[in-house]
């Protein structure tokens, strides 16, 4: 996800306008557009939670478009929400087992899209490999945690780290194993 340096993903309210920010950073690379596409055909499929499925909604309806291309995308509620696409599909328990038992075996490359409360439980639960943070130049105060309420440590290791023109700072870490070793290792 893309946070604010001071670690929030939208304001309290959902609002995400703050994503656009106006800095420069001379010594900075240049994230090339076939670079994003080659990169998000990496990806074989996104499970979402709820309020994240309604921004993307909010978005396209304002013509902003669909971000997920033709991938299947998986969203997390207990609620009836409005389905605008084949690709989408529900479905609502515990996370853990839907992405071990159904996904892994289904999908190599399983992008969690967000947003707090999803990314947290991937993490407690132990099922995230990988933490994909990018750091926007800017504060703003209060907002949605990238990880709401995250209840023990989790040990990572810094696998890649990108700064971009636009003032954005792209962290890769892996996530390590509850004692601290490295989980590729296993
Ligand atoms: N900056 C970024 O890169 C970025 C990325 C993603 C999202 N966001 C933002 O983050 C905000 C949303 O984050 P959030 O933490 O508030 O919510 P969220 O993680 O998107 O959704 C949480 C909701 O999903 C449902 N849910 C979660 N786990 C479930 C499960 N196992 N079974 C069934 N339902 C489950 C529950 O809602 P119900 O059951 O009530 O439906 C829960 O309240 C939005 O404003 C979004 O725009 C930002």
């Amino acid at each position: 996800m893309a946070a604010s340096l001071d670690g929030f993903i939208a304001r309290k309210d959902g609002r995400v306008d703050w994503l656009e920010t106006k800095d420069e950073f001379a010594g900075g690379e240049t994230m090339e557009p076939g670079f994003v596409e080659a990169f998000l055909k990496t990806i074989d499929c996104y499970v979402m939670g709820s309020r994240t499925y309604e921004t993307a909604l909010r978005f396209e309806a304002q013509g902003l478009g669909w971000s997920y291309g033709d991938k299947p995308t998986f969203v997390l509620t207990h609620r009836e929400l409005p389905r605008t696409r084949q690709t989408v599909e529900f479905h609502s328990g515990d996370l853990a087992q839907f992405v071990n038992e159904r996904l892994r075996p289904r999908f190599r490359s399983i992008w969690v899209v967000g947003g707090g409360v999803v990314s947290a439980e991937c993490l407690r639960r132990g099922i995230a490999d990988e933490v994909r943070y990018s750091i926007l130049p800017i504060l703003i105060g209060d907002g949605v945690q990238f990880f709401e309420k995250l209840d023990r440590d989790v040990a990572l290791h810094l696998a890649e780290i990108k700064a971009y023109k636009s003032g954005m700072v792209g962290l890769r870490y892996e996530v390590r194993g509850p004692r601290g070793e490295s989980r590729n290792a296993t």
